[in-house]
Formats: C-alpha cells, structure tokens, sequence
C-alpha cells in the first residue's frame, strides 16, 4: 500500500536526490526521442508525477503496455525536473505493470468526454482530473465540517438511517419493509421486521432534538433520502445533510451560526485546495473564487419572508410562479434575491406557518413561523432552518393540525415529551452537503459532486 508520506502530493514536494517508490495510475504517456514520459497519479494531487523512462530501460512491447489508464509501481530517483508546473520528476530505474488498460476498449481513453458522457462510467470517472478535483474538494468540506463542530464543543452525534417519523411532514419518503408487498394486497405492517411502517429518515432533526436536550449541542453529519420525484440539476434520493442542534438557543443564535458556519467552510477549503479550486475555475466556472470570497467579504442579508415577497413584487420581474403572500418561495424568486437585488447569501425569515414543517415555532402574529432559509447565489437555498416549537400545547395542536397529511399525535408522543421534562427553547438547522460542493466547486449538476448519484431512474453504482 502507498505509505503517508509516499503519495504524488508528497512525492512531487521531496527535494531532489531522494530514491522513492510512486504508485498509480497512468494518465498519459509521450514518447520522445531518447526517453518515454509518463504522467502518473494516484488521486492525491491535481499535478501528475512526471517518470522520466530512458530508452533501453524497458523493452518496447512493455513500454506499448503502459497506456492510460495502466497501473504502476515505478522506483527511481528524484531529479529537478526542466518541465513547467513541477519541481521534480521521477528518473525510473525499474517499472512494474499491474494492470493494463487496453486503448481500443478503455472508456476514458477511446474518446473526448464531457460531464455528460462521463456520467454512465461511474466506476472510472473519479480518475479524471475534474473528478479528482471534486473528491478532494469534497473531503476537505467534511474535515472542516467536523473541525467547525468540534472546535466549538459540539457533540456528533448519529441520527438513524432508519426511521418512523415523517420529521418533514413532507410524506415523500422511501419505505422500508421486509414484507412482499404484492399489488392489490393489504399489508399488515404489525407482522412486518419492525413491527411498524418504517422509512429512510429524511431527517436526523427529530433525533438531533433529543440529545440536544442532553449535551446542548450536537449535529449529525449522516446521509438523508427523500422520494420526491424531482430531476433537477439541484435534488438528490440520497444526500448528505449535516443538522446541528441547539438548546438554549433562538432563531437570531441560529442565523449568526449559520452564517458563522458557511464562512469557516469556505474560508478553510480556499486554504487547503486553491490549486483544485483553480482548476475549476478554470474549466467551470469563471466567477468561482469572486462568488467565495464575496461570501466572506461582509454580512449576509435578513430579511423577513414578507420584506422578501414585497421586494419580489417591486421587482418589476416576470417571475413563472406567484409571489402572493402565502406562496413559497421559488428558486427563480430566491435567485433575484440573492444573485440579482443583494448580490450576496440573504437569510430569509419568519415564513407562513402553512408552508413550512410542524415543528418550527409559532410566531405571536399567530401567521409566520421562527423558520430560516440560506439563500446563496448560483444554488439558492443550502441551508434550512428554525427555531423549535418548545411549547408543549403549541406543538400538539401543530401536530393535530396535520392529521390530515397523515401525522398521528400518537406516534409523536416522545417528541411532544421532550416539552414536558426539562423543555427549553432550541433551534437548529440543515446544510445541504452536495449544496455546498455545488457551490464550493462551480459545479452546475448535483450529479457531479457525489460519486454515487441516486436520482430518479438512476441507481447503478
Ligand atoms: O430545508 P430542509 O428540508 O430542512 C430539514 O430537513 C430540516 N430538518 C433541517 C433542520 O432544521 N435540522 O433541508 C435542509 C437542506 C436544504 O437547505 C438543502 O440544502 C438540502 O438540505 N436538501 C437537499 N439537497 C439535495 N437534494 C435534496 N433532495 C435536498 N433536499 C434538501
Ligand atoms: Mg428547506
């Protein structure tokens, strides 16, 4: 295996005169007139390892072998490289082939890919340089996650995958069932594996909600799954979502973590993967690195749902969908706001009770509810949030209210607990994880910043 300290990014940082072993695989070969080049990486670095090959060293029906895409163990020396864009290249002295990849047949090499053309060869994109890019990007997103949290004294915490509770009311959820299911036959779930319905949770929040009531704050960082049938560039089946929860807490402490959150995300990826953010910039998105920094250049906007709607409707705007007081709000709507009117993320407040979850609290006018919504220019909204519903009867009657969307009071009889022992008031909120790749990496299609996208009718690797 490759040791730390003996990946390309390493490699490629050692003075010369170092002996060393590089792995992986290849991405090019050129042949001059007295030597072979090879570009080799093993996923770790956006620059290749240059390997130098003299003529004579490997025999040519061995050097015809190492093609793109082969797997290599090269041992050599490192020398001060006359190239652009590296310091040192690696001068081989023994080449061994794992595996090849045959020219003719190998997808990434018998033609010119796009996004598109790469996305039904989910088993060999992530070797691409954009795929390389993304991955590292999206690794160094989830350290800073975890880093934010833990710095702050947050607990982590695990919210099961599995599930009864609708947390959204949403009802667009994926079942869980061991019971073959035959169409036009009654299923009696009491004889189902769980003894009940059961689903993919399309929220950790309910649960984040108990153990805030216990370590006062926690956040999961978990997959999530929701079966809204909607192909758009922006939803996934499965995504990642990272919820922190709050006790002691009101929607003005949740907005300034949200915001807080957002910066030292963006701040910290900037500092560990400018030459990744480069190449994506460069290939994806030109504004790329003026959309991040405008994010950490000042404060986020607030304002309230109804500031927003008056703004949408002296907007002048043609917009396809109704900016009534009521309706909620679009993407088309929250991209004027954010890309068009404030040119930076606004955080929208207050929102009418009947188009947002059971569980945000009641505001005193009786009509708008603690919730909060991140917009970002490009994405729109990446986080959703709120303050909680703490008052014991408040809640209940929230709950009886959605009867009709088949909430059941009884189901909920330990959320509605936690207001009866040792309540206290708490918010919290959810961050889109792919979202945030999407706006991090320039992305345009949330298919290409998870490496195993589930969307409708899709589900292969
Ligand atoms: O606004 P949502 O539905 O909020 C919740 O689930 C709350 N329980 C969060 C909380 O308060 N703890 O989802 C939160 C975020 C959205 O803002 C969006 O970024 C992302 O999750 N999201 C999705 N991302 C990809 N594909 C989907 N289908 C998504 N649905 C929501
Ligand atoms: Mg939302």
């Amino acid at each position: 295996m490759i040791l730390a300290g003996q990946y390309v990014r390493d490699l490629l940082e050692t003075a010369p005169g170092a002996s060393v072993t590089a792995r992986g695989w290849v991405k090019t070969r050129r042949d001059g007139k007295n030597v072979h080049f090879i570009q080799l990486n093993d996923g770790s670095s956006p620059t290749d390892l240059q390997v130098v090959v003299e003529q004579g060293l490997l025999a040519p029906e061995v050097i015809a072998r190492i093609t793109t895409g082969a797997s290599l163990t090269v041992e050599g020396d490192l020398v001060a490289s006359m190239g652009k864009g590296q310091k040192v290249e690696l001068k081989a002295r023994s080449v061994v082939i794992h595996g090849t990849a045959d020219p003719e047949e190998y997808p990434l090499q018998k033609k010119k890919h796009n996004l598109e053309t790469l996305r039904p060869l989910g088993h060999l994109r992530a070797r691409t340089n954009t795929f390389g890019a993304v991955f590292r990007v999206r690794n160094a997103l989830a350290r800073a996650i975890h880093q934010f949290f833990q710095e702050r004294g947050f607990l982590y915490i695990h919210a099961p995958v599995i599930s009864s509770s609708d947390a959204e009311g949403a009802g667009s959820m994926f079942q869980v069932t061991t019971l073959n299911l035959e169409a036009g036959k009654p299923a009696d779930f009491s004889q189902d594996f769980f003894a009940r319905r059961a689903y993919l949770t399309v929220s950790g929040q309910l649960e984040a909600e108990i153990l805030a009531l216990a370590f006062a704050n926690v956040y999961t960082f978990g997959p999530t799954f929701r079966a809204e049938n909607s192909n758009t560039p922006r939803h996934l089946a499965e995504f990642y979502m990272i919820e922190p929860e709050m006790a002691f807490c009101d929607l003005n402490d949740d907005q300034d973590l949200a915001e807080a959150f957002l910066k030292s995300l963006i701040g910290q990826v900037l500092a560990d993967c400018r030459p990744d953010l480069e190449f994506l910039s460069k290939w994806y998105e030109p504004e790329l690195f003026q959309n991040l920094e405008n994010v950490l250049a000042g404060p986020f906007e607030r304002i309230s749902y109804t500031e927003a709607v008056s703004l949408l409707q002296k907007s002048g705007k043609n917009f396809e969908f109704s900016t009534e007081w009521g309706c909620d709000l679009q993407s088309e709507h929250e991209r004027y706001l954010t890309e068009e009117l404030f040119k930076k993320p606004v955080i929208v407040t207050n929102y009418p009770r009947g188009i947002k979850a059971f569980y945000m609290r009641l505001n005193d006018d009786g009509k708008t509810v603690a919730a909060m919504d991140v917009l970002v220019p490009r994405i729109g909204e990446i986080v959703g949030g709120s303050q909680r519903e703490e008052r014991h009867d408040a809640l209940r009657d929230r709950i009886r209210e959605h009867a009709a969307t088949g909430m059941h009071e009884e189901n909920y009889w330990w959320y509605l607990d936690l207001r009866r022992f040792g309540g206290v008031e708490h918010a919290g909120f959810g961050m889109g994880f792919e979202r945030m790749m999407m706006y991090l990496t320039g992305m345009k299609n949330i298919r290409d910043v998870i490496a195993f996208p589930r969307t409708p009718g899709n589900a292969e690797f």
